[in-house]
């Protein structure tokens, strides 16, 4: 089988990309690199023996889409292209708008017209806003409470559309809840530009004392600790269950939505000891004032995705832990190293 991956050179898509190799799939990475390097896939080619084919592109570039989707004849797309910074998202709503949404719609069109219609598409636990039950499950309600969410949602609504007026479609709608870690090797992970946002690469930069201390953004939630609590996935897991979302659109039509989560949550305290456990590295904080935005608890309710595709995430938090410290010890400067 043939696969497009959008966003392959990315910290989730060069991982999928790797897990899609190893299983024998044929594919073909377009990325734009505004937040990635191709250096991603040389180093799947060290893994793997194969280097995917590559196209420097924008998903925004229809002549270019039409071109690939003529050049080759793909059996599904895996859409992982867009930004994905909620800060930014809030500075910079039209720039979100105009790469996730009509980047999307002209992806989503160039498929349509190449008759390719089996599409994974990387949603966010961010389309739940402030949830109203935990944990969540596929049917919560959907109010996205920044911009970047709100493209996810949009997309997630036009692929709704798209497979009411057409039959043919076979959608899945994958909602990731805090993807970490890296593939095991050490080779590949995630290279954030700058200041990490997220809790897990700014410990890893504190650990390789690249950054001088974490700032725990509020203690007092309503948490066991007092800190946020969240579901953290493994990016391996996670990857994973694209495969299991490919094999089972070849059975399902339509837009089927999946929670991609451990189902477990973890307080950012919890997260400090099991770091320091895993490395014998102390991790130097502070507590500082809640970040505007943020929710106390959000963790998944995994079991449609069990049910449904017999997909569950199996590796422990240590393994998160530990593949994503290897990653940053072996590449203290990213892909730069
Ligand atoms: P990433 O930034 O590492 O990867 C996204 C890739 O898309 C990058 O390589 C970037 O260069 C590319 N890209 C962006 N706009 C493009 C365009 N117009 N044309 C072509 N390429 C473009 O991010 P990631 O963490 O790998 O996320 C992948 C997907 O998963 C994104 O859609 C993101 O919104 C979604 N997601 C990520 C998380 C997370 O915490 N990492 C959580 C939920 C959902
Ligand atoms: C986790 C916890 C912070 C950094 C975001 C997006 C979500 C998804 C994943 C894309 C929270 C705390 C963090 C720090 C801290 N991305 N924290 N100090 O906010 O759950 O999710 O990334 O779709 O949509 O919202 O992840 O890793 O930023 O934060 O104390 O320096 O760590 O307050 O409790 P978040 P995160």
């Amino acid at each position: 089988m043939k696969i497009l991956i959008t966003g392959g050179t990315g910290y989730i898509g060069s991982h999928a990309a790797l897990a899609l190799l190893l299983a024998g799939y044929d594919i073909v990475v377009l990325d734009n690199l505004s937040n990635s390097s191709s250096r991603s896939l040389d180093q799947i080619n060290k893994i793997t023996g194969r280097r995917p084919i590559f196209f420097e592109g924008d998903i925004t570039d229809s002549t270019l889409l039409s071109k690939l989707f003529s050049l080759y004849s793909f059996d599904a797309v895996l859409h992982f292209a867009g930004l994905k910074a909620i800060g930014e998202s809030v500075a910079q709503p039209l720039n979100y708008y105009q790469n996730n949404v009509n980047g999307s719609l002209l992806l989503f069109q160039a498929m349509a017209n190449a008759g390719v219609s089996t599409l994974v598409f990387s949603s966010s636990a961010t389309v739940y806003g402030e949830p109203e039950q935990m944990p969540i499950s596929e049917s919560c309600n959907l109010r996205p409470t920044n911009p970047y969410g709100r493209t996810k949602l949009m997309i997630e609504d036009i692929l709704c559309d798209l497979a009411r007026s057409d039959s043919r479609w076979r959608i899945a709608i994958l909602r990731y809840f805090n993807p970490v870690g890296a593939h095991e090797s050490g080779l590949i992970g995630e290279d954030p530009k700058g200041i990490p946002n997220n809790l897990l690469p700014y410990i890893a930069q504190v650990a390789v004392r690249k950054l001088p201390e974490l700032k725990i953004f509020g203690n007092d939630y309503l948490t066991f600790d007092g800190t946020g609590i969240r579901d953290y996935i493994h990016v391996m897991d996670l990857v994973e269950g694209h495969l299991f979302a490919l094999k089972a659109l070849q059975r399902l039509s339509g837009v089927n939505i999946w929670n991609l989560g451990s189902g477990v949550g973890y307080s950012v305290l919890d997260m400090i000891k099991c770091f320091e456990d895993v490395s014998g590295i102390s991790i130097p904080y502070r507590i500082t004032s809640r970040r505007p935005g943020d929710i106390p608890i959000c963790y998944a309710d995994p079991s449609k995705a069990q049910r449904e595709l017999g997909w569950k995430a199996t590796r422990s938090q240590y393994e998160m832990i530990r593949d994503l410290l290897l990653w940053q010890q072996m590449n203290p400067n990213g892909y730069q190293t």
